[in-house]
């Protein structure tokens, strides 16, 4: 954790975020950023942002102001437990249906995927898999996780090398999703139109486009986060498996069982003969998570998506319905420029 970070946080200093034209700011969370974390902010270097005014440059990724300080609370309080599973990835990559395979994983000796009342089946999987830097924790706290019973499973877009220490040196394991650049770019594109307050300007796909390439997404530059995951991935197998949402749609079955070995919970034979796995498949599906978030309205994910907004058309190379062919050269240029060489490639 940067040296800066830790000094930051003195608990019980917060004051309402007063950002340039951010003044309506009706967001609980936003209303928590303590005075520290904005005199931190000024020292960062900024962009525009894409929810929020602006987002800042810290640890080479670019953050909103609130995931920011929930990161940093992170960093300095999480402890991690060995069976801890953390969930990473950029947003928009597959994050809510891995989180779905990995919970039904887990917990299948508990909740049989055939249940009715399976737990995936009421709630959205950002519920039952909480995200470390999403949350309206005041400063320097982070939630109480005591309600979660181990394994304990967390989601987080925070890149490998941002990660808490008591994570990289616990014997916790990281499941990482990737996802082509070019559908992770055009599904970020929808979700941001989608849920943009009615007020905010919608975004063109050239202009996202343009700042996505450059490397000014959340959570990005999408290469530097992707490729910290690879590089540690293949050093230390054990500890991340790295995944691409290509490969988990095309044989869906044995990257399951992938994951359950690295999980140290593999399908055993009378699992495998009772079609635990396909039954776990059907549940997590596109179709059935997506019937499910319509039928459960009413959840909001992380107090303000509504639990649809995570579903949309869950295809691989549904790029080529939107970009142009000057934005396949472009955006392909930048993927061989930076992860050329890495041995990662779409
Ligand atoms: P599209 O916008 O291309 O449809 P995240 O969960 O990281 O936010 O990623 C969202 C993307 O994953 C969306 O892609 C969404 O439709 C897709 N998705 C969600 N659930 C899925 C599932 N069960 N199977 C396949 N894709 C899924």
């Amino acid at each position: 954790m940067a040296e800066n970070a830790t000094s930051l946080l003195f608990p019980g200093n917060q004051t309402n975020v007063g950002f340039e034209n951010e003044a309506a700011c009706d967001e609980a969370h936003e209303k928590l950023i303590c005075q520290e974390c904005k005199e931190f902010l000024l020292s960062l270097p900024r962009e525009k942002g894409w929810f929020k005014p602006y987002i800042y440059l810290y640890q080479h990724i670019w953050y909103a102001p609130a995931q920011l300080q929930a990161l940093i609370s992170f960093q300095k309080h999480f402890q991690a437990k060995d069976s801890d599973i953390i969930i990473a990835s950029l947003p928009k990559s597959g994050t809510t249906w891995l989180k779905a395979l990995t919970f039904a994983i887990v917990n299948r000796n508990r909740f049989s995927p055939s249940k009715h009342n399976h737990p995936l089946l009421i709630s959205n999987a950002h519920e039952l898999v909480p995200f470390f830097e999403f949350h309206d924790c005041k400063t320097n706290q982070i939630p109480d996780f005591s309600n979660l019973s181990d394994p304990r499973l967390f989601g987080t877009h925070v890149p490998c090398h941002s990660l808490p220490d008591s994570i990289t040196m616990s014997r916790c394991r990281i499941i990482y999703i990737c996802r082509n650049p070019l559908d992770n770019f055009v599904s970020f594109w929808f979700f941001y139109n989608k849920i943009v307050p009615p007020l905010s300007p919608k975004l063109s796909l050239e202009e996202a486009f343009e700042r996505y390439s450059e490397g000014n997404s959340v959570l990005g530059p999408f290469w530097t986060n992707i490729l910290g995951y690879w590089r540690q991935g293949k050093e230390t197998p054990n500890k991340v498996l790295f995944l691409k949402y290509e490969d988990l749609k095309g044989d869906t079955k044995f990257y399951l069982k992938r994951v359950a070995e690295f999980l140290d919970c593999p399908f055993n034979l009378a699992e495998e003969g009772n079609g635990v796995i396909e039954k776990m498949i059907e549940l997590c599906s596109f179709r059935k998570m997506k019937e499910s978030a319509e039928l459960n309205k009413k959840v909001k994910v992380m107090q303000k998506y509504e639990n649809k907004d995570f579903f949309r058309k869950g295809e691989v190379g549904d790029w080529v319905n939107h970009f142009s062919p000057w934005m396949k050269e472009k955006l392909s240029k930048v993927i061989e420029e930076k992860l050329g060489g890495s041995g990662l490639s779409f």
